[in-house]
């Protein structure tokens, strides 16, 4: 039994046909999504109709709530400013009804109990919270803290768009393990965040406990594919324009394969400019005092011959 995970598409259909092609040579099982299907590069419509026709099994990640929530009393606080929210205000025009009842139903949760493996658990984040996620520096007592409520001894999480497998246990003050636990992040196709540009997903396989304590075995790939597509959409699908500063930090992303989003709002916070203030402003204050823009667009491979 071979699965596919695949995570995090923020709407990146150049980098899913890429994944796409290379599934076409590794035949998975089945093929799995952990959730961040859309939001953020300018083909969310488009991957949501392709995965769709696929019929792939899919969970729900934070960024389905972001259009699952606009407009309504869960709405993230402020997402009416168009300044801050442009790009989701964007997105939610361009989302059919029928696209929207898709991200409405999907569960939010998976546990697979498929015949001659062990229990797998498949969310975006942990049960019950999707915006917590996991890294390779991370301490494993804070990663064991985050997995009370994970019953199975495999669980495969995303959200942080980088690729994680690790095993880690919980102990008594006799230093006695009570629990343990494999982690499986498969990275993220459409958004990496570990430095490396390429579409990333993961392979696992069932195998003995004696093999992989938990059952899983997990295989991390990365397949490159033409950046270029994606980044010229931004401005051609318009959603640069609504986007503003927010849409400019995925851009930055899918350049430079870094969080630039979160590099941007530790700045500003650091920095005396408030989530609350004009985020133009402070976005064009960050570029002047760092020079972050000219740094990413010197890797631009929209603007250098030869670059994907
Ligand atoms: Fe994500
Ligand atoms: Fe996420």
């Amino acid at each position: 039994m071979r699965i596919a995970l695949l995570a995090d598409l923020h709407g990146n259909l150049p980098a899913l046909e890429a994944v796409i092609r290379e599934l076409e040579r590794l035949q998975p099982d089945i093929v799995v999504l952990d959730g961040d299907l859309i939001n953020g590069v300018p083909f969310s419509t488009e991957v949501i109709d392709l995965v769709r026709r696929l019929d792939w099994v899919a969970v729900r990640g934070n960024h389905e709530f972001y259009y699952l929530d606009f407009g309504t009393p869960r709405a993230e606080p402020g997402s009416e400013d168009p300044r801050r929210w442009g790009q989701l205000h964007w997105l939610a025009e361009r989302i059919t009804p029928s696209q929207g009842a898709y991200l409405a139903m999907l569960p939010d949760l998976r546990t697979f109990y498929l015949p001659g493996t062990q229990p797998l658990c498949i969310t975006h984040g942990v049960p019950g919270r999707n915006r917590i996620g996991f890294y390779n520096e991370q301490a494993e007592a804070n990663i064991v803290a985050e997995l009370t409520a994970v019953n199975e001894r495999t669980l495969v999480s995303a959200h942080t768009h980088v690729q994680v497998d690790r095993h880690v246990c919980l102990m008594d003050e006799h230093r006695q393990v009570q629990q343990r636990w494999h982690v499986i992040n498969p990275g993220s196709v459409g958004l990496p965040l570990n430095s490396d540009v390429q579409a990333q997903f993961a392979m696992i396989e069932a195998v003995p406990d004696s093999v992989v304590p938990g059952g899983w075995q997990a295989t991390m790939i990365r397949v490159p594919y033409d950046r270029r597509p994606a980044l010229a959409a931004f401005a051609e699908s318009g959603m640069e324009a609504a986007g503003g500063a927010m849409s400019q930090l995925f851009y930055w992303e899918i350049v430079t394969a870094k969080p630039e989003v979160v590099f941007f709002f530790r700045w500003a916070s650091q920095n005396g400019h408030s989530s609350s203030a004009n985020i133009e402003d402070a976005f064009s204050a960050y570029c002047e005092a760092t020079g972050r823009k000219r740094y990413v667009g010197e890797r631009d491979p929209l603007f250098h011959r030869g670059g994907q």
